[in-house]
């Protein structure tokens, strides 16, 4: 498959500036070997963007620095808030939005996905754009028409050659942090669905370039598993990226040398 896979560490509100530090450290060796044909991305707290950044040029480690959300506008009287800007000087490469963390305890809506989405990309940077169904509404079979609005929301409008770029991590909320997670078939599923999505909205080429992970308590047991699918093309990973070697095993499986 000619789409480069991804492995993506959502740290959430987890690690200091030093413990982040630590953690890089235990990842250099796999980013070594791995980081040539699985795109390794960390993001961490935007407290330890800076010190990870740092470690990342002393040592030349190959991997990539991802923020965990973004405001929209460059800069000006937004109290709490960080600007592309300044994700941009530090060298941040991804941004993951529209978590279901922050659409649940900060109100992020898809109208507000959609604009940091275009911006992002506006910032030479691109978007990792989650998305994904409650329990209930998995129950009452409604993920589909769920998935398709909240991903045709957060993507409209983009151009085509941002599009072409586009992460897009499907994260049934059920499966985050549960132990639980969607099996693999189902999971392929609303992958496929997703690249339909994009597909309808842009053009086959471009739903052939974009990046379709799955995440949700993904680990190094179940992570090849999900990797085996045709529509998925990696993982956002929470909790198990918080370990060295929980971590560098799922990229190891991306990579197929583990
Ligand atoms: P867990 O891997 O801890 O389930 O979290 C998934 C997630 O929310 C990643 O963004």
């Amino acid at each position: 498959m000619a789409r480069k896979p991804l492995v993506a560490g959502n740290w959430k509100m987890n690690k200091t500036a030093a413990e982040a530090v630590s953690l890089i450290n235990g990842l250099k060796e796999v980013a070594s070997n791995c980081g040539d044909d699985v795109e390794i991305v960390v993001a961490p707290p935007f407290t330890a963007l800076h010190s990870v950044k740092t470690i990342f040029d002393l040592d030349r480690v190959n991997m990539a620095l991802g923020a965990q959300n973004m405001f929209y506008e460059t800069e000006g009287a937004f109290t709490g808030e960080i600007s592309p800007r300044m994700l941009q000087a530090e060298h941040c490469r991804y941004v993951i939005l529209g978590h279901s963390e922050r659409r649940q305890y900060f109100g992020e809506t898809d109208e507000a996905v959609n604009r940091k989405a275009k911006v992002v990309f506006e910032h030479d940077m691109t978007p990792i754009v989650c998305c994904g169904e409650s329990l209930e509404t998995h129950e009452a079979e409604k993920t589909a028409e769920w998935i398709t609005e909240q991903v045709s929301a957060a993507i409209t409008g983009l151009l085509p050659e941002h599009a072409a770029r586009l992460v897009i991590a499907y994260e049934p909320i059920w499966a985050i942090g549960t132990g639980k997670t969607a099996t693999p078939d189902m999971a392929q599923e609303v992958c496929e669905l997703i690249r339909t999505v994009v597909t309808e909205m842009f053009d086959e080429d471009i739903a052939a370039t974009a990046r379709i992970l799955y995440g949700g308590s993904v680990t190094e047991l179940n992570a090849h598993l999900f990797f085996a699918a045709d529509d998925i093309d990696g993982a956002l990973v929470g909790g198990a990226a918080l370990d060295a070697q929980s971590f560098g095993k799922i990229i190891k499986a991306a990579c197929g040398c583990g």
